[in-house]
């Protein structure tokens, strides 16, 4: 498993290996090192904070990759999904789960051009894979995982992919689990539980009650849970916002659907694939936004936290709706790595 934050450790051992990909991508990327974070083997892992950092493009650091690995003389040919990942939302981490999938160094082709098909006699499990991803499945769903605060979590169709920029909500809120070690958390909306257990195994004290409207949804949050030993500390409950719960939480963490119904037609292929129930919000995207905040009015303890995302240009929405709950004062917006707003924190006076 790839853990970005682990990759200083794990590079022990395999320096040998990784230094001619190494040194390629240096000579390309001059003062970049350490972009790949281990190698055993079949498995090339990338450091994706290295990448960010470096403000890199994936099919740059692919081609370096690439040349790298050739030159090496340890593979002959290296697969590439550059041009099947064309449109991949969250490129970096797609082209990370596909290195880790497809760079076999027994396999001997180089995919170049889209449409050129997949050549006969190829590992039958990549023809499949490819044939799949031609079909606009997104590559989380074929690989059946995605990378989430360095865990990998199972997704299916049945879930949304869990996108980097949610990631603001759990840096945000364990400071506030740092001071209250022992919080009673919600996560309305909980999806694959990427939230929920990701919040269970940084805050080994908290409890997290997670709710979703999709029972499907739950399941793959209980599968999530218990992979990554944190079931007897993460609620699932199936209903709609915090209906029906009767606790009372320090913190509520939310990402709810906010994709505006009239934008439907203008995702992309992928996106179309996730489970419109985790997209859509209604005709202004705000729908369950609203219903977070009244949700919030009655199950936040005075002085707790509500932190959740929300949709691209929806910043000016949001603060409105705030104000139209006066129980609660908007604390900050929290900026994602392309610097636009997406979440907020706000307090329960
Ligand atoms: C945008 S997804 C977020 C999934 C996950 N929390 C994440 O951050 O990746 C929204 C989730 O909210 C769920 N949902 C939609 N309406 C809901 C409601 N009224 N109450 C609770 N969950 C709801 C969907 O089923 C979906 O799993």
């Amino acid at each position: 498993m790839l853990q970005s934050r682990g990759v200083a450790a794990r590079r022990t051992g395999f320096d040998a290996l990784t230094k001619p990909v190494d040194e390629a991508l240096q000579s390309r990327f001059p003062g970049l090192k350490g972009l790949v974070a281990a190698w055993d083997g079949p498995h090339v892992y990338l450091d994706l904070d290295a990448l960010r950092r470096n403000h890199l493009s994936r099919p740059d650091v692919e081609k370096a990759v690439i040349e790298g690995l050739m030159k090496s003389g340890l593979v002959q040919r290296v697969y590439t999904q550059a041009d099947l990942l064309g449109e991949a939302p969250a490129g970096d981490r797609d082209f990370t789960l596909f290195q880790r999938a497809f760079f076999q160094p027994r396999s001997a082709h180089l995919i170049t051009r889209r449409g050129e098909g997949v050549p006969a006699g190829l590992d039958p499990t990549f023809s499949e894979w490819v044939a799949r991803r031609e079909r606009r499945e997104p590559s989380a769903y074929i690989i059946g995982e995605r990378e989430f605060y360095g865990r990998d979590f199972l997704v299916s169709p049945a879930v949304l992919i869990p996108r980097s920029e949610t990631e603001h909500i759990v840096e945000a809120l364990l400071p506030l689990l740092a001071v209250q070690p022992a919080a009673l958390v919600a996560d309305i909306g909980t999806g694959s539980g990427n939230i929920a257990v990701t919040l269970a195994c940084e805050a080994p004290e908290c409890r997290v009650v997670a709710t979703d409207v999709s029972d499907v949804a739950l399941a793959v949050a209980a599968r999530n849970a218990v992979r990554h030993g944190v079931a007897d500390r993460v609620t699932l409950v199936h209903t709609s916002y915090l209906d029906g719960v009767t606790d009372t939480f320090d913190v509520i963490a939310a990402n709810p659907p906010y994709v505006r119904e009239t934008d439907r037609a203008g995702l992309s292929p992928s996106v179309q694939r996730e489970p419109a129930v985790a997209l859509f919000g209604g005709r202004d995207g705000m729908r369950d936004v609203e219903g977070v905040l009244v949700a919030t009015g009655a199950r936040l303890r005075p002085g707790g936290w509500l932190l959740m995302e929300f949709g691209f240009g929806q910043e000016e929405a949001v603060r409105q709706a705030i104000a139209r709950h006066p129980a609660l004062r908007l604390d900050r917006v929290v900026a994602d790595l392309q610097g636009l707003p997406r979440t907020i924190v706000a307090q329960r006076l």
